[in-house]
C-alpha cells in the first residue's frame, strides 16, 4: 500500500488532502504541531477508509526533528511514495514591519523545512515505482502579498523546479500547487484586518467563488497519482482563474 506524508496534516488543506489520498488508497502520515487535531483526523480516516493513518507530533521549526520523522516512516512502513509539503506560516505584510526573527521563522517553515524533508525523503522515494513530491505554494508568487510569505513561496516554486530537474533520473516527480485565498483558519488575521478580503478575492476570480480545501486537495491528489505520471516541474494554479488578476489590497 502506498504511503504519503503530509505536513500540516491537521489543517484545512492538509486534512482534506489526507482524506483524499486515503480515498485513493494511500496510507497517510500526518506531521503536525497540533497533535490533538492530527490524531482526530487520523481517527476519522481509519473509520472511513481501509488504510493506515498515523499522526506524528512535528514542529517544522525544529529542523533536527525532520530526519527522525523520515526514520519513523521508514521503520513503520518501509516505504514512502508521496511527500506533501503543506504546512505554512504567514508573517508581516509590509517591508517596514519585517522583523528578521519573524522573517527567519517564515522562511524556515515554508522553505527550509520542505527542502530538508525532500532531501531526507529521497532514499525512500527512490525505491517507489511512482514517487512524487507536491509542494503547497501560493498564488502570491505571482502577485506579491506579505514580504516573507511571498518570498518563501516564490522560493518553494524555485525548489520545485530545481528538484524536478535533479530528481527526474530517480523517477521522482516534483510539482507544486498554487492556491488562491481560501476560507480557512490560515486567513484569520488577514480577515480581521480587512473584513471584505474574501469578497474582494471573489471579485477577481473568473469562476466567481472562493476555493475550498477540497479544491486544493483534488489537485494534490491528481499530481500524486499515476494519472500525472508524465508531469513534473509544474505549478498547478488552484485559483479559479485568479492567477490572471492583480491582488486586492
Ligand atoms: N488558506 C489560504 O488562503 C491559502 C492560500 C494559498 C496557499 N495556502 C497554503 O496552504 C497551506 C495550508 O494552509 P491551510 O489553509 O490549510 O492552513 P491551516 O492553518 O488550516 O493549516 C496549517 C497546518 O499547519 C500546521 N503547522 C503550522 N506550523 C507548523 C509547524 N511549525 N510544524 C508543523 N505543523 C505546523 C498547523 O498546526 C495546521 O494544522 C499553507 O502552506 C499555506 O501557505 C493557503
Amino acid at each position: 500500500m502506498k504511503v504519503a506524508l503530509i505536513t500540516g496534516g491537521a489543517g484545512a488543506v492538509g486534512s482534506a488532502t489526507a482524506r483524499m489520498l486515503a480515498h485513493d488508497g494511500f496510507s497517510v502520515v500526518l506531521a503536525d504541531i497540533d497533535i490533538e487535531r492530527a490524531n482526530a483526523v487520523c481517527d476519522e480516516i481509519r473509520r472511513s477508509h481501509d488504510v493506515d493513518a498515523t499522526a506524528i507530533l512535528t514542529d517544522l521549526a525544529d529542523i533536527g526533528s525532520l530526519r527522525p520523522l523520515l526514520d519513523a516512516i521508514g521503520k513503520k512502513f518501509g516505504r514512502l511514495d508521496c511527500l506533501v509539503n503543506n504546512a505554512g506560516k504567514t508573517g508581516a505584510s509590509r517591508i517596514g514591519a519585517v522583523d528578521v526573527d519573524e522573517w527567519n521563522a517564515v522562511l524556515t517553515i515554508n522553505l527550509t523545512a520542505p527542502m530538508l524533508l525532500c532531501q531526507e525523503a529521497i532514499p525512500l522515494l527512490k525505491a517507489s515505482a511512482g514517487a512524487s513530491i507536491v509542494n503547497v505554494a501560493s498564488r502570491v508568487y505571482l502577485s506579491g502579498t506579505g514580504v516573507g510569505y511571498t518570498s518563501s513561496k516564490s522560493g518553494l516554486i524555485g525548489l520545485t523546479r530545481t528538484l524536478a530537474v535533479q530528481l527526474g533520473k530517480d523517477r521522482i516527480r516534483v510539482n507544486a500547487v498554487a492556491p488562491s485565498f481560501l476560507n480557512s483558519p490560515f486567513n484569520k488575521k488577514n480577515v480581521e484586518r480587512n473584513s471584505s478580503l474574501a469578497e474582494s478575492f471573489k471579485k477577481i476570480t473568473p469562476l466567481g467563488r472562493l476555493g475550498t480545501p477540497d479544491d486544493v486537495a483534488g489537485a494534490i491528489a491528481f499530481l500524486a497519482s499515476d494519472r500525472a505520471s508524465f508531469i513534473t516541474g509544474d505549478i498547478l494554479h488552484v485559483c479559479g482563474g485568479a492567477q490572471l488578476a492583480p491582488s486586492p489590497d
